[in-house]
């Protein structure tokens, strides 16, 4: 495991690690949120100062967690990883702070999933790098203040919108990750492959570039896939797009993008509920599937490709929807 990374519940595995670009220089894509981020790492830098708290949002698989890490390796500080979700109480949030070193760098994914009670030892960590704490109950209760070491919150979310008010204000460098371009997408691969010993040609990177919808995540599992079949069903050590179109077909993926899901959601508000509007929760009771899948990876996608409307009625599809879904039969 990169020695950079000390994950405190999270554990990443080592080969994606190896993938993970550890500098702004390596990093791709995002031009807008890097340049800002390395004007204010440089500011902070300069100042030898922490950097102020930097909150990241933007649907799943933009790299967030990644860009985090990258942040701590530029500031020259360590790395401690956690979640929303695994902090249950506030003394599980009081001991990760108590740990952190001047400077340090704690990352909370999904930080819209921490309770309110647990969110609210932040306020003050954050503002004033001290914790109250009560110990003891009933007449006995006493409170006792913790001073902390200054140190940088980087929180992620996919939804700014669920972060209550008093948490959102108190991060000073607030960046909104956008989809990646095909070009982008590509250029990772490419990077993967030559991390990976793997030949893959231009062509055959903006293949798998297409069915990645926008995200590295799934265009370096794709790659990955692709690169076994490859291995496996023709011998070869190196792609060129026959071998990744075939591949990408065993993997039941679209030149569109979409995979089964997708087409599941298009063709269900086609057919069922002809064309739309239909309300998101009886959309996932009829598909069987999570709500929240559907509005924070799926939908995103599909109105980004101009395929699905949210309206105030509820989600209808589009023109663009019907010509693809003619395609598909
Ligand atoms: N791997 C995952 N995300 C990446 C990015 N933005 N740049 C380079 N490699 C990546």
């Amino acid at each position: 495991m990169d020695k950079r990374i000390v994950s405190t519940d999270l554990q990443l595995e080592d080969n994606e690690n190896s993938i993970r670009p550890l500098n702004l220089k390596e990093y791709i894509g995002q031009q807008g949120t890097k340049e800002a981020l390395e004007i204010f790492i440089s500011a902070a830098k300069n100042r030898q100062e922490s950097l102020d708290h930097v909150l990241l949002y933007g649907p799943p698989g933009l790299g967030k967690t990644t860009l985090a890490g990258v942040i701590a390796n530029e500031m020259g500080v360590e790395f401690k990883v956690t979640s929303g979700p695994a902090i249950e109480k506030p003394g599980d949030i009081a001991a990760i702070l108590n740990n952190l070193k001047l400077g340090d760098i704690l990352f909370i994914d999904e930080i819209h999933r921490m309770p309110r009670f647990v969110e609210e030892v932040l306020y003050s960590a954050m503002e004033d790098f001290c914790i109250d704490i009560v110990v003891g109950k009933g007449p006995n209760a006493k409170s006792i203040r913790i001073n902390l070491q200054k140190f940088t919150l980087i929180g992620a979310t996919t939804r700014a919108g669920m972060l209550s008010s008093p948490l959102r204000d108190r991060f000073g460098i607030i960046q909104r990750l956008e989809y990646y371009t095909l070009e982008e997408l590509a250029q990772i691969i490419t990077r993967t492959s030559k991390i990976l010993d793997t030949e893959i040609s231009q062509d055959a990177s903006i293949e798998i570039a297409k069915c990645s919808r926008g995200t590295p995540r799934l265009a370096n599992r794709f790659f990955k896939r692709v690169r076994d079949i490859a291995q496996i069903k023709y011998n070869n050590n190196s792609i060129d797009k026959d071998i990744a179109l075939s591949a990408l077909g065993l993997l039941n993926l679209d030149e569109n993008g979409l995979d089964e899901l997708d087409r599941r959601i298009l063709n269900t508000i086609a057919t069922t509920f002809k064309g739309g509007p239909v309300g998101i929760d009886t959309l996932a009771i009829t598909l069987s599937e999570e709500k929240e899948t559907l509005e924070d990876v799926y939908e995103p996608y599909l109105m980004q490709k101009g395929l699905l409307q949210r309206t105030h009625r509820g989600r209808m599809l589009t023109e663009n929807a019907y010509q693809i879904l003619k395609n598909y039969t």
